[in-house]
């Protein structure tokens, strides 16, 4: 299949052009500088040059392709308003790609997260949050499942909170910065609430089986851990980076605080059962060793 892939080089991305080029896909990839360019290149994938705000190239992107995958995403959590542009500039770019496969019945498939749930592990039904400050994303998300109607095979692969490789990325990185930062392993609340967490590697195939075989308008979850406890996860971090391991106050974590603070663990039941997922990759847990101090 000849796939058009958003955000190719990220840790998540790069993982799936990897695992698309190594089962018989051939890869048309978003890049967005001579360096990103290179170095999708190098990996075997064909840069079509240009970013999220180059509609046009979009268009282009997703009309000469089989089947697209999206997940370029400005992950800029450092202010409302920087989170804001980058929720703003990736719905118009879902807009476009959709619209481009209407009528087609090729897929899209785009990335999502797994919501919260309180007192269980989230499900692939459960609905996604509209509110806080990423709720604009799961606005897009759906607009994008809807396209089910529309002759799109549109369907979703949620990461959890910490999507995770070489001991580094998603929620339990940033956890990892503010402690080399800070001189303090923190974590929010008392630390009990549980984040879920998947290798790249292992979230990488099920991004390639949604694009082979999703049926339209469905989500599925790339959850191989269902929940670990943060002071879990901050224990790790401490003892790796050899700082003390505190409760901190939510606020200290930014924009992302209350979603840093909130219990969320998730389950992968349904995908494992459906799509034949079956993650191979480190938890989470043993992938922090990695940390070098
Ligand atoms: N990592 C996690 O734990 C996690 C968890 C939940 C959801 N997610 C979501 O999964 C997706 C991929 O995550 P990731 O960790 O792989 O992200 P990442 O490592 O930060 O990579 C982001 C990718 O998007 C590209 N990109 C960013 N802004 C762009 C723009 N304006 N135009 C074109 N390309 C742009 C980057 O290109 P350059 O290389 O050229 O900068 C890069 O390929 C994102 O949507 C993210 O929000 C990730």
């Amino acid at each position: 299949m000849y796939t058009f892939v958003t955000g190719g080089t990220g840790r998540v991305g790069s993982a799936v052009v990897d695992e698309l080029l190594g089962n018989d896909h051939t890869v048309l990839a978003l890049a967005r500088s001579d360096a990103s360019a290179r170095t999708l290149d190098k990996a075997g994938a064909v840069p079509l040059r240009g970013d999220l705000t180059d509609l046009d190239v979009l268009r282009a992107g997703a009309a000469q392709a089989d089947g697209v995958i999206h997940l370029a995403f400005a992950n800029d959590f450092t202010s409302p308003d920087a989170i804001a542009r980058a929720v703003a500039e990736e719905s118009a770019a879902l807009a476009v790609l959709g619209e481009a496969l209407a009528g087609s019945d090729r897929p899209l498939v785009i990335v999502s997260g797994t919501p919260a749930v309180p007192g269980r592990a989230s499900t692939e039904t459960d609905p996604l949050p509209t509110d806080g400050p990423v709720g604009g994303r799961s606005r897009a998300v759906m607009a994008v499942l809807d396209l089910a109607s529309r002759g799109v095979r549109s369907s979703a692969v949620r990461l959890p909170r910490t999507v995770h490789s070489d001991g580094d990325g998603g929620f339990a990185g940033m956890l990892t910065d503010i402690a080399r930062r800070t001189g303090v392993s923190g974590y929010p609340g008392d630390g009990t609430q549980r984040w879920p967490a998947v290798h790249a590697l292992d979230a990488a195939v099920l991004f390639r089986l949604a694009l082979e075989q999703a049926p339209a308008g469905t989500s599925w979850h790339a959850v191989a851990d269902d929940g670990d406890e943060v002071r879990d996860i901050a224990a790790v971090i401490g003892r790796r980076l050899n700082v003390p391991v505190e409760a901190r106050p939510q606020e200290a974590f930014g924009p992302l605080g209350p979603i840093f603070a909130t219990d969320q663990p998730s389950s992968s039941t349904h995908t494992r059962q459906a799509l034949g997922w079956t993650p191979a990759q480190p938890s989470l847990l043993k992938d922090l060793e990695n940390i070098q101090p």
